[in-house]
């Protein structure tokens, strides 16, 4: 059963969060001349217009995206993410770049990009957007199956994003299951999980299992906005193997990501590396 469909969610908070986070996984990658992979196995419709009946009947784009519009304020470490979201709005704000856009805006004629997405009308427009895209391959396969099968890809080098839309419980089990295999055949690929922040914390055996599960650095990110304490108070973001840059520039960025929480006061954001196994506890 696939009943999530993106265009009610897109320029969230927790799309802020997760694209910020993949692109500025991705400016470290980018600095060594060697091809590389950046796999979506959730990747949506690709980009999203925000004046639709799905994006204004939730208005999330107004406590996201448009809470830290214009790009062109943004600070440097975001500068490739700021050139995509301006990429997409001629002046005012109309669409927002859902994680596959993001990543063709990212990736160099050397890479390859990897698309997969099983909902039909999610499907389709990506389809339309990238099918004659020769650096892209897409595909439209269950994630909990691609995730095993399709790595490590040829290049060795790259990320992988993991966005799914948890419409079932079962899902944080199956996917830190599918993560601890995939790991143990890509022991080098960045892994990127985003979760959601609920007042039944269904995101915790997950992420701790995960964590506990990989023998490398892994990196947590978590914002919190103001909420009347129902529903989705927060995103999170697990990074495996994260790059160097990531914890330094998630800390410098704080101010700006306090920003999501808007007029009824700030987001707090909390970040937390973690050793690999046999460095922990040595400081
Ligand atoms: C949160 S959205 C992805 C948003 C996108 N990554 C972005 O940042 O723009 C999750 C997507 O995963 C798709 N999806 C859900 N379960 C899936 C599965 N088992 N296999 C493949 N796609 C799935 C949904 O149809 C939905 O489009």
């Amino acid at each position: 059963m696939l009943s999530y469909v993106h265009d009610f969610h897109a320029g969230s908070f927790a799309d802020v969060h997760k694209h910020a986070v993949l692109s500025i996984v991705h400016a470290y990658l980018n600095r060594k001349p060697k091809p590389m992979a950046l796999v979506d196995l959730y990747a949506g419709s690709g980009r999203y217009q925000l004046n639709t009946y799905a994006a204004q009947k939730t208005g999330e784009s107004h406590r996201g995206i448009e809470r830290v519009w214009p790009p062109e304020s943004w600070p440097s470490e975001l500068a490739d993410y700021a050139r995509c979201v301006r990429a997409e709005n001629a002046d005012q704000l109309k669409a927002y770049p859902g994680s596959p856009a993001l990543l063709k805006s990212l990736a160099r004629p050397i890479d390859r990009l990897i698309f997969n997405e099983l909902h039909p009308k999610a499907q389709e427009k990506l389809v339309a957007l990238y099918d004659r895209d020769r650096q892209v391959k897409l595909y439209s396969r269950d994630a909990h199956e691609a995730l095993v099968a399709l790595v490590p890809p040829t290049e060795k080098r790259g990320l992988i994003l993991l966005d799914p839309s948890y419409e079932q419980k079962e899902e944080y089990n199956q996917l830190m299951e599918g993560v601890l295999k995939a790991f143990k055949r890509w022991r080098t690929g960045i892994f990127i999980v985003w979760y959601p922040l609920l007042p039944s914390n269904a995101h915790r055996a997950m992420v701790d299992g995960i964590v506990r599960g990989v023998d490398c650095e892994t990196f947590v990110s978590e914002i919190r906005v103001p909420t009347d304490g129902t529903g989705m108070h927060g995103s999170g973001m697990l990074v495996l193997n994260p790059t160097w840059n990531l914890a330094s520039t998630m800390k410098t960025l704080t101010p700006w990501f306090a920003q999501l929480g808007g007029e009824a006061g700030q987001a707090v954001m909390n970040n937390r590396l973690n050793a690999a196994p046999a460095t922990k506890g040595s400081d």
